[in-house]
C-alpha cells in the first residue's frame, strides 16, 4: 500500500486528538481536566437553533450555490460593515466549513508551488500543515526578544522572491496576544509595497478584554479595489460557541473570491446548508451572548493568571483576548510534549504541548471551562511540579502518591 508523500507529510491535528484522549479517559471513568480545549462551553443562540431547524423542519434541504446562500452572504456584509465600516459585494464573500476551510480555500487560491507563506511564532498548529497541503512553504518567524510579537523588520527581513503571504492571526492562538495597532498597520504596509496577499485570521477578534477594541486592518490599507491582496477570515464557531456548525467566512477582491468559490465547488460543494441557516440566525440575531461570554472568559482570564503568577517559576502574558494563555514552564521541563504528557499520566489534566504552536518550554492553557476547572486544574499541575508540595494528593477519593522525584 503507498499513502502520498504529501499525506506523509502533514501530521495529525494535536488539538484535535487531545480532545479526543480526554474523551477516552473520561469514558473510563477518569477525572480529567481538560485544560486543553478550544471551545467555549456555552449554547449557540437561540436565533440559530430557530432558523436552522425552521429548515429541518422543511424537510427540504438541497444543493445551494457552492460560496454561501444569498441570506448567509447578506448578513456577512451586514457583518462586516457593522464591524469594520467596510461595504462589500456578495461576490467578494465565500462562506465555508469553518474559519479553517476558508484560510484553506485561501490558501489553494494563491499558492504556487514551492511559494512561502510567514507567519508569526507563536502560531496557530494548524497554519503550517496548511501551507504544506495547498504546496507551499511555511516559514515562522519568531521574536528576537523572546516576546509573542516580532518586529514589522523581522517579518519584512524574511520576505524573499518566493514570499507570497502572511498570515496574522490577533488575537492569538495560543499566546492570545493581541498585536499592536502599529505592528498590523506596518504588516499592511508591507504587503501592499511588497504586493503580497495578506490573511488576517480575525477568529478571535470579538473575544477581547480590558475594553480594547478589535483591530481593524481595512483602516490601515491604502488599497481597498480589486488589486487589494487582503483576506479577512472570520467565523461564528468562536464568538457564538458554535464550533460543531463548522461555518466560517472570507471577504477579499472578486477575483480572489471566484477562484476560492471554483475550487470550493469542487471539493465540498459548499457548507452544509443547515448549518448556514443556523449562522444566519446567529448573525442576525440578539448580540447578546457575545458580551455575556466574552465577560466569562475575562473573569476566567483574571483568575487563571492570578493563579499562574503565584507558581513560581512559571512566566505568564497576560492574554489580550481568545481563551488561552501560554504560559513558559521551562523552568521546570524544556521539552513540552514530555511535561504535556507527564501531567496526563499522573494527574489527568490536559494541556497542549508549545512545541505545537512553535514555542518548546511552552503549555497552552485554555480558560474556557469552568473556574472550578480552572482552579483546580492549576493546582493538580502544581503538585506535580512543586517540589514543595505534599507528598499526596487526592483525585476524588483516588490517593495519589508523588512517586517520580
Ligand atoms: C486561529 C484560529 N483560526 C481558525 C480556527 C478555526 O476555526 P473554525 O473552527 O471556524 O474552523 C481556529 C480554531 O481553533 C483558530 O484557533
Amino acid at each position: 500500500m503507498s499513502i502520498s508523500q504529501l499525506a506523509r507529510s502533514i501530521v495529525e491535528s494535536p488539538t484535535l486528538k487531545l480532545n479526543q484522549t480526554a474523551t477516552l479517559l473520561r469514558d473510563k471513568g477518569e477525572p480529567v481536566i481538560h485544560l486543553g480545549g478550544g471551545e467555549p462551553k456555552t449554547r449557540a443562540p437561540i436565533d440559530a437553533i430557530i432558523n436552522c431547524t425552521a429548515l429541518l423542519n422543511t424537510g427540504e434541504v438541497r444543493y445551494a450555490p457552492a460560496d454561501g446562500i444569498p441570506q448567509l452572504k447578506k448578513a456577512i456584509i451586514r457583518y462586516t460593515e457593522e464591524h469594520y465600516h467596510r461595504l462589500v459585494a456578495p461576490e467578494q464573500v465565500v462562506a465555508s466549513n469553518g474559519a479553517k476551510h476558508s484560510i484553506m480555500m485561501a490558501l489553494y487560491a494563491i499558492l504556487e508551488p514551492k511559494d512561502e507563506v510567514i507567519f508569526p511564532v507563536p502560531f496557530w498548529v494548524s497554519y503550517p500543515e496548511m501551507v504544506k497541503l495547498a504546496g507551499g512553504v511555511p516559514v515562522p518567524i519568531r521574536a528576537e526578544d523572546g516576546t509573542f510579537q516580532p518586529t514589522v523588520k523581522e517579518i519584512a527581513d524574511a520576505v524573499g522572491s518566493y514570499t507570497k503571504a502572511i498570515i496574522i492571526n490577533s488575537p492569538n492562538n495560543p499566546s492570545g496576544v493581541m498585536y499592536s495597532e502599529e505592528f498590523v498597520a506596518g504588516i499592511v504596509e508591507l504587503c501592499e509595497k511588497k504586493k503580497l496577499w495578506l490573511l488576517m485570521d480575525d477568529t478571535y477578534n470579538r473575544l477581547i478584554f480590558d475594553g480594547r477594541t478589535p483591530t481593524n486592518c481595512y483602516r490601515y490599507a491604502s488599497d481597498l479595489g480589486e488589486s487589494s491582496q487582503l483576506i479577512v477570515v472570520n467565523c461564528i464557531s468562536k464568538m457564538y460557541a458554535m464550533t460543531g456548525f463548522r461555518i466560517g467566512w472570507a471577504v477579499g477582491n472578486k477575483e480572489v473570491a471566484a477562484a476560492m468559490a471554483n475550487i470550493q465547488s469542487q471539493q465540498t460543494s459548499g457548507p452544509s446548508v443547515p448549518a448556514q441557516w443556523a449562522a444566519v440566525g446567529a448573525l442576525n440575531g440578539v448580540q447578546s451572548s457575545i458580551d455575556g461570554l466574552r465577560r466569562t472568559l475575562e473573569n476566567n482570564r483574571n483568575i487563571l493568571v492570578k493563579h499562574l503568577n503565584a507558581f513560581t517559576g512559571v512566566k505568564v502574558t497576560k492574554p489580550d483576548g481568545t481563551f488561552y494563555t501560554f504560559p513558559d514552564f521551562s523552568a521546570y521541563m524544556k521539552d513540552s510534549n514530555k511535561l504535556a504528557n507527564l501531567l496526563l499520566e499522573k494527574v489527568r489534566v490536559v494541556t497542549v504541548p508549545g512545541k505545537d504552536f512553535g514555542m518548546e518550554g511552552h503549555l497552552r492553557i485554555s480558560f474556557c471551562g469552568t473556574i472550578k476547572d480552572i482552579t483546580e486544574g492549576i493546582e493538580r499541575i502544581k503538585w506535580v511540579l512543586d517540589p514543595d508540595a505534599p507528598n499526596e494528593l487526592y483525585l476524588g477519593d483516588r490517593k495519589l502518591v508523588r512517586d517520580w522525584r
